[in-house]
């Protein structure tokens, strides 16, 4: 499987320490990653790495083959979708939900004439309609529940048909209900084979969505452990990870932690 993204003995340094510590990591294309961290574990900036939107102190960054440094991130950067808060603070509170999703492909194509609008919007409706949003394509984004609007930013991202799909915490600040539902379409999605390479970012290992593949358990900007779900998510690495006592359970692919007392 070819890779989309590879780090090699990544650094990021930051005020003198390095919140990305000598990374490896790579990931291919039919993979689905979680990555699981404390507070400040690196794993925002991860994700900032693999959308081009950072370099490296040192070390080597390659997505979608092409290597951070030498080559035009203006000329990668359409192929990567990337849905976080801090994204979904700069979208206008008064644009529709259909726009949001919509300027996505305009900001890719760079041009506009009615046969592409045509194109993009049927297109948007469709991806819409996938994120069980096309009942609110005419609200204003700034009228959504939270959990809308996690929604819409997924969508976002995936309307310019992405190579690598970003998510920072899409499931933060949900209620069990949204946050059961983002994780149902979230799990059709992984499991869809035209879907691209997904990495996740979440603070909870019951927000993993069944269907996900790998994980990586980040502390102090080091990989703790990474690999298969299955192998590599366990106690024994979850309290190396968090620094305390865990005991994991897991019932048909979900899981459930807490502190081992
Ligand atoms: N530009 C910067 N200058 C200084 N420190 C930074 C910078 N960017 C990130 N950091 C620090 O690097 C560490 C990793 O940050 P990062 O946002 O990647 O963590 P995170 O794992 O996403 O945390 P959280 O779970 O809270 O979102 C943090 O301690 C953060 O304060
Ligand atoms: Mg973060």
């Amino acid at each position: 499987m070819p890779q989309v993204l590879e780090f090699s003995d990544v650094v990021v340094r930051r005020n003198a320490r390095d919140i990305v510590d000598h990374l490896q990591w790579s990931v291919a294309d039919d993979q689905r990653w979680v990555i699981l961290g404390p507070n400040g574990a690196g794993k925002t900036t991860l994700l900032q790495l693999a959308a081009t939107l950072i370099h490296p102190t040192s070390g080597q960054v390659d997505v979608l083959g092409e290597r951070l440094g030498r080559t035009d991130v203006f000329e990668l950067r359409p192929r990567i979708g990337f849905a976080s808060s801090a994204m979904a603070r700069r979208v206008p509170p008064e644009e529709t939900v259909l726009n949001v999703v919509l300027t996505a492909a305009f900001s890719v194509l760079g041009r506009w004439n009615e046969a592409y609008e045509d194109i993009d919007e049927r297109r948007a409706l469709r991806v819409l309609a996938e994120w069980r949003l096309d009942h609110l394509a005419d609200r204003t984004f700034g009228t959504l529940s939270d959990g809308e609007q996690k929604r819409v930013q997924i969508a976002r991202a995936v309307m310019t048909d992405p190579e690598i799909l970003l998510l920072d915490e899409p499931t933060a600040s949900l209620d069990l209900g949204a946050r059961e539902e983002l994780l149902t379409l979230l799990s059709g999605y992984a499991k869809a084979p035209t879907t691209p390479a997904m990495i996740m970012v979440t603070h909870h290992v019951e927000e993993i969505p069944v269907g996900f593949t790998h994980v990586l358990l980040l502390n102090a900007g080091r990989a703790v452990a990474a690999g298969p779900i299955a192998q590599t998510l366990t106690a024994e690495a979850l309290t190396d990870t968090f620094g305390q006592p865990i005991v994991l359970t897991e019932d048909g692919g979900r899981y459930a932690a807490r502190a081992a007392h």
